[in-house]
């Protein structure tokens, strides 16, 4: 049975002069998770921001917070984001020597465990750490920058996540972030995702918060 859809509204698309009613938005719509990009400007091209900003959005919210770390070897920075009030904190596979071993110290820190794999990453990259998850992230662009457009390639490997999932017993999330918007959510779906992380398509000056969330609900109801 399908389960439920939750959405992950990324910050990294927000009005940063009015941040905490943006959340505050985010939040009476219904968001599941607060989506938070952090970028190193050496593993992604760009620069975003770091646990302060995590912190702040900590203190306006209480939706948990979906922390993705696009940073090379992230482990001297894991407590620092656990710290600031991370719910989740997910590394990319790519930007990590140890694994394993990375994957143990997120869950020591009480947060729980996530994986992101870039689009050229393959599903089985996962299949020794599977029983360490508890969310997988499936980047649908390269990751960087907001606004881009959706990879529909990155598709069979979703379904093939969600294959790994289900045998593994666990209950974990499969996510897909980058380019989900109307016309996207619902392959997404379909494939198996059953978080949606919504930059563009929910914080857009066209439209309120409620009503992007509104949009990609009704755009995977049919
Ligand atoms: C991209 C980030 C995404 C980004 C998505 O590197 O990881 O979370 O915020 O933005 P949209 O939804 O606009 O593609
Ligand atoms: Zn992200």
């Amino acid at each position: 049975m399908q389960q439920a859809v939750k959405i992950a509204p990324s910050i990294l698309a927000a009005d940063f002069t009015r941040l905490g009613q943006q959340l505050a938005d985010a939040q009476a719509a219904g968001a599941d998770l607060i989506h938070v990009d952090v970028m190193d400007g050496r593993f992604v091209p760009n620069l975003s921001f770091g646990a302060l900003v995590v912190e702040a959005a900590h203190r306006s919210t209480s939706v948990p917070l979906d922390v993705h770390l696009m940073i090379l070897e992230p482990d001297h920075l894991l407590k620092d984001f656990a710290d600031a009030g991370a719910s989740r904190i997910s590394v990319h596979i790519e930007a990590c020597p140890h694994l394993h071993r990375t994957l143990q110290a997120i869950h020591s820190l009480g947060c729980q465990v996530g994986v992101a794999l870039n689009p050229h990453t393959p599903a089985s990259a996962l299949s020794e750490v599977m029983h360490l998850l508890d969310v997988i992230i499936v980047m649908s662009v390269n990751p960087g920058f907001g606004g881009q457009r959706f990879l529909p390639e990155t598709l069979p490997k979703t379904r093939q996540l969600r294959q790994m999932i289900a045998a593994s017993g666990r209950a974990i999330d499969l996510e897909i972030d980058g380019g989900v918007n109307v016309e996207t959510a619902a392959v997404c779906v379909e494939a198996g995702v059953n978080v949606l992380i919504a930059g563009s398509a929910v914080f857009n000056a066209k439209f309120s918060v409620a009503q992007g969330m509104d949009m990609l609900r009704h755009a995977i109801s049919r």
